[in-house]
């Protein structure tokens, strides 16, 4: 079934359309506030789109609403053509686990796992052998820098070095669509440059996607097309 569902999604070029899409938050004097307004965005494969916005335009929710962790209230998500609605929550749970990787404005370890265990964990979650799990890990945390931190635990690792963990971690699967949010937000210029040159390689050469959401106006001019998010909607800043 897993793989029937990943077929199907991603037999085409597009790999993920929203159309429409409102959300809006209540506010805690019970108003509401309209984060998202009807907004509309397409990722083909191999493409890299970033989106730029000021702190509190909702960039973080547009981007759990792609990744089918938060409902819209309106509009729709569809994944190679195929309406998340009309998925079952088993199959949304195997299209997660199969064909997204997430990296989070603060991404979460797993703090009883060592960062190989953490970089594996997808694969591992997916039925891989340990071996193979631990094999594509270590040859991501290598390319992250972490070769010689692969035995650490969470607890052990720097903010930054907590973060390619989670970089590692979101690449392993191969995923078909990446969500990265401030993926590179904690890390030095020079490390920020590096790996996000590993990031958009692995995605662009290998016919994924990816939707970065950053402030970093130099990661996301390395993107192939820059949306800015403004009053709900988003606009084609160009490149
Ligand atoms: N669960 C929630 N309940 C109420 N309001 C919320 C909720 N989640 C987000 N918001 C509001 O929605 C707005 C957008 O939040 P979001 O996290 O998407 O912004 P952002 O563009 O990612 O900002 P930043 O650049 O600071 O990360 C914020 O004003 C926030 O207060
Ligand atoms: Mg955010």
């Amino acid at each position: 079934m897993a793989i029937w569902i990943y077929r199907r999604c991603f037999a085409m070029s597009e790999l993920l359309r929203l159309e429409g899409i409102s959300k809006a938050f209540p506010a805690p004097d019970g108003s509401l506030v309209h984060i998202l307004s009807g907004l509309d965005l397409s990722l083909g494969e191999g493409e890299v789109v970033s989106i730029v916005g000021r702190s509190g335009s909702g960039k973080s929710t547009l981007l759990s609403i792609a990744a089918l962790l938060l409902s819209p209230d309106s509009g729709r998500i569809l994944y190679g053509g195929r309406d998340a609605s009309s998925l079952s929550a088993k199959e949304v749970s195997s299209l997660r686990s199969l064909s997204m990787g997430f990296i989070f404005q603060s991404s979460v370890l797993l703090e009883d796992f060592s960062a190989l265990e953490n970089a594996a964990m997808p694969l591992l979650i997916q039925g891989r052998s340990r071996r193979e799990s631990f094999s594509v890990a270590e040859r991501l945390l290598e390319k992250v820098g972490l070769s010689e931190r692969i035995g650490y635990r969470p607890r052990q690792l720097s903010g930054g070095e907590r973060q390619r963990v989670a970089i590692a971690r979101a690449l392993s699967s191969s995923p078909a669509v990446v969500f990265a949010d401030e993926p590179t937000g904690s890390l030095d210029e020079r490390s920020a440059a590096d790996i996000e040159t590993l990031m958009l390689d692995a995605v662009r050469s290998e016919g994924r996607g990816m939707i970065i959401v950053t402030h970093d106006r130099d990661l996301a001019l390395r993107a192939d097309r820059m949306l800015l998010l403004s009053e709900g909607r988003l606009f084609d800043e160009g490149i």
